[in-house]
């Protein structure tokens, strides 16, 4: 893709206030963008959080109701909450170590130095609330990698941390697989109504924002 088509998407993406809610996402973009999302990069490559997609419609409306001036809750094509492991610990790293060994045949010796840097420099260092804003940080840059995506096909977006968590939490019953929610991402497609995607981006100066030392 030339320089300027990427760049010109980057122009076109805003966070969408108004979607249209009659316009739906083909299965095979909405597949590209769990993909991309799955491959996305995280420390470690742990993944320490997971990405709830919210299909049932009577969910949506009730999460919305925590946020009833979210509208993008339930007027975007799809959902999708992401939420932190609450007791990530050593058992995950372990698990992630077997998922190594068997797609790589990683030998023990590399895996046990691996495990024990892990442990030495996050899972024995944070504290629960540290480990959790640690935890928040990789699913910020999964957010990212499903805007990307969509955008790259077309497709907008907008990131809610503004929904009622708490309310998320509880409608989609996260505690009982030890999940709490840390934000949303409305995906679809913009309404011609959504007065904000055309007016002008507000961003800081760019030479106050890239530094150049
Ligand atoms: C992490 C994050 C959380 C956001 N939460 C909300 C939200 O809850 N509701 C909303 O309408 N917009 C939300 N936004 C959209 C921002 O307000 C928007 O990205 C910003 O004003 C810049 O505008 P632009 O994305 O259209 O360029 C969020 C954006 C990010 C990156």
């Amino acid at each position: 893709m030339p320089e300027s088509d990427s760049l010109a998407l980057w122009a076109r993406r805003a966070a969408i206030k108004k979607f249209d809610p009659s316009k739906a996402i083909g299965a095979a973009d909405w597949d590209a963008i769990l993909q991309a999302l799955h491959l996305a990069p995280s420390a470690y490559g742990l993944q320490p959080y997971r990405v709830v997609d919210v299909r049932d419609p009577a969910k949506r409306a009730a999460i919305r109701e925590g946020a009833p001036q979210q509208a993008q809750v339930t007027d975007a094509a799809h959902l999708l909450v992401f939420a932190l492991v609450t007791d990530f610990g050593e058992p995950h790293l372990d698990a992630h170590l077997a998922r190594t060994k068997a797609a790589r045949g990683t030998p023990d010796e590399a895996l046990g130095i691996y495990r024990g840097r892990v442990v030495d420099g996050l899972l024995g260092k944070l504290d629960r609330t540290a480990l959790l804003a640690w935890q928040a940080r990789q699913a910020y840059i999964g957010l990212a990698a499903a805007m990307y995506q969509a955008s790259q096909l077309g497709i907008d977006t907008c990131p809610l941390e503004a929904m009622n968590l708490e309310v998320a939490d509880r409608v989609l019953d996260l505690g009982s697989r030890n999940l709490a929610s840390v934000v949303g991402l409305a995906v679809g497609y913009r309404s011609e109504e959504d007065v904000y995607c055309k007016q002008a981006k507000v961003r800081l100066p760019r030479h106050e924002f890239v530094l150049e030392i």
